[in-house]
């Protein structure tokens, strides 16, 4: 296990994020936050449009209901600390990284569900990562509030992984995670730092 990731149960990440993507972040606090908020809401999204995918899938269509609710909790913290410092919410971005990694999920079958679930995984892998590197640099509330969420996105990255082993018995789902993140591990080293999570 590298030493930079401080829960061993998130050591699909290959990379850590580059250096200097926390100064960066932390100097338009506003767009960052406002960057998180929308992330929260396309992780709910994600979550809602993955059950209408898979109806039949019981135990699938259960936990995500459950976790869009999640993270439409983390949303409504979002914007309440944004409303505390008088700052409104800008405008959804393009995410580059997400749309390149999704840009890799093969297309059909049981393998085009492993990749789905895996590519989320990853997805809240990194977010527990950067909002755990915003909850270090961060004092008082905020720092509690970001730390408290990363742990919550971690969780996220277990369930996701735990699903592609239970609804895709068939697949490899260890060797197809690794794989995927070695794409990721590029991907994070290849973008701008931005203030923006990912
Ligand atoms: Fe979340
Ligand atoms: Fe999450």
């Amino acid at each position: 296990m590298t030493e930079w990731v401080p829960d061993e149960r998130i050591a699909a990440l290959k990379v850590p994020t580059p250096p200097g993507w926390t100064d960066v972040a932390l100097a338009d606090l506003h767009g960052t936050m406002s960057d998180h908020a929308h992330a929260e809401k396309k992780a709910a999204l994600s979550a809602l449009s993955l059950m209408s995918k898979e109806p039949s899938r019981t135990a699938l269509v259960g936990r995500m209901a459950k976790l869009a609710r999640e993270e439409l909790r983390h949303l409504d913290q979002v914007l309440g600390h944004l409303r505390a410092r008088g700052w409104e919410l800008r405008r959804d971005l393009p995410d580059r990284y997400a749309a390149r990694l999704l840009s890799l999920r093969r297309r059909d079958g049981p393998a085009a569900l492993v990749d789905r679930l895996l590519c989320a995984a990853l997805i809240e892998a990194r977010s527990w990562e950067r909002l755990n590197l915003l909850g270090e640099a961060l004092e008082a509330d905020l720092g509690v509030f970001y730390a408290e969420l990363a742990r919550s996105e971690a969780g996220h990255y277990r369930l996701f992984v735990e699903l592609a082993a239970q609804e895709c018995p068939g697949e490899d789902v260890q060797a197809r995670l690794a794989r995927l993140a070695d794409a990721e591990a590029d991907i994070i080293a290849s973008l701008p730092h931005e203030a923006r999570i990912h």
